[in-house]
């Protein structure tokens, strides 16, 4: 499976974490983003990058790192066919595939510590959607999209 992570600069020290994590998993990882966590670098840039690797198919799948992962969550999510779950825990993590049939995931740096991140990377990646009723409304979704975007 090929990962697209990017983060701003108040992501970049975690993403680096998961991005080997990823990597040491046996994951294809594109890194896109800020270049260090001492120069500011707009989470609207990166979210436009995991956002388009996702949709071109580039990557199967994205993990979208800010400070409180709010604003790189609603970046991703202003794009037709992604769905991004902002998460703080694993639970969500594991909900947000098996409900949410999400295909970004979002954290905060400032929010989350290591090792709640990379539980929540390990269940965003693992959990397989339910379908059933989920894909009703994840399908309601997509009709919603059709209505609002252009
Ligand atoms: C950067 O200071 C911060 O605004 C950003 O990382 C994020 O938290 C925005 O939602």
């Amino acid at each position: 499976m090929r990962v697209s992570i990017a983060s701003d600069h108040a992501g970049y020290d975690l993403r680096k974490i998961v991005a080997t994590h990823l990597e040491e998993l046996g994951y294809e990882v594109i890194e896109g983003g800020a270049e260090s966590a001492l120069t500011p670098y707009s989470y609207v840039e990166a979210g436009k990058k995991i956002a388009e690797d996702v949709l071109s198919g580039r990557a199967d799948r994205g993990v979208a790192i800010c400070g409180t992962g709010i604003g790189i969550s609603v970046v991703v999510n202003k794009y037709k066919g992604i769905r991004c779950g902002l998460c703080t825990n694993e639970y969500m993590a594991r909900m947000s595939r098996q409900h949410n049939d999400a295909n970004i995931i979002a954290f905060g740096a400032r929010v989350v510590g290591q090792a709640v991140a990379l539980a929540m990377v390990d269940a965003f990646f693992t959990e397989p959607f339910a379908g059933e009723r989920h894909a009703v409304r994840v399908n309601d979704i997509k009709t919603l999209e059709e209505e609002n975007f252009k």
